[in-house]
């Protein structure tokens, strides 16, 4: 069968990682994402992803214990460095080839970003795993994700997140939320839904790249959508 999408970006949050935990990483939940990759890999499809590192650090902590916010951005960056060394390990032993690249130099462990060389990467077949969001503060591992995908040419973002799509309102805290099957990005806008952070969601606008927000959680939902199912909340251009 052939895939809807022939070059993906996936967005993967550092949170999800945790599964059950406080903290950290949860082998069980970063097997499942491997081998929920593999099968979308098995499909033919190239396949880049971003991770946040909110497991083991976030940015915007860094004001209440009293650092600066931009050093808490670069050790937020380090953080998704370390989460993609450990997505990277996990699936090469899931048998997927596999290059780590860091907006932020780091010879001894992983490549330098370098466009050229992520779109020949995936053209082989490698999964390209970009880490250290984009490099600069301020900035979140949504734009980063936004950003490389638009560098790579990705067709859309896919952004695994613990929820099955957008909501009206927060489902945890209002019973009546309804879930969007579709958006365009001006309802985004006119609605205040928080799917990705704004400057993300401008960039994908401007760029005419569509995001799925989906739940990751749930193992053979990234096949679901490759095979062209309808699930989640699919933002786009002119809906
Ligand atoms: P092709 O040139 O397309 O064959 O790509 P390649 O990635 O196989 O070639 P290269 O010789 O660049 O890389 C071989 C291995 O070294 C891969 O596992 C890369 O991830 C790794 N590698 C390449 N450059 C760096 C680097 O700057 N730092 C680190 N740590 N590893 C690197």
């Amino acid at each position: 069968m052939k895939a809807r999408y022939k070059r993906v970006l996936l967005k993967l949050s550092g949170e999800a990682l945790m599964g059950e935990k406080q903290y950290g990483i949860d082998p069980v939940r970063i097997a499942q994402y491997a081998s929920d990759i593999k099968e979308a890999r098995d499909m033919g499809v190239e396949i880049a992803i971003v991770i946040g590192g909110g497991n083991i650090y976030r940015g915007l902590q860094a004001k209440d214990t009293g650092i600066d916010r931009v050093q808490g951005d670069y050790m937020g960056m380090l953080a998704t460095v370390i989460n993609g060394m450990a997505l990277q390990d996990v699936l090469e032993n899931h048998g997927m080839i596999t290059r780590l690249m860091s907006a932020i130099e780091m010879k001894q462990i992983c490549e330098p970003y370098i466009r050229r060389k992520a779109i020949r990467h995936l053209e082989k077949d490698r999964i390209v795993i970009f880490a250290a969001g984009t490099g600069n503060p301020y900035f979140t591992t949504d734009t980063a994700a936004t950003l490389r995908a638009i560098e790579v040419e990705a067709e859309v973002i896919l952004k695994g997140t613990r929820v099955d799509g957008i909501y009206s309102a927060d489902p945890e805290l209002y019973s009546n939320a309804v879930r969007y099957e579709s958006l365009s990005f001006e309802e985004v806008y006119s609605k205040d839904l928080h799917v990705m952070d704004m400057t993300a969601v401008t960039l994908c606008r401007e760029n005419n790249l569509p995001i799925i927000v989906f739940d990751m959680n749930k193992p053979g939902n990234l096949l679901k959508i490759l095979k062209g199912e309808t699930i989640g909340t699919l933002v786009e251009n002119n809906v």
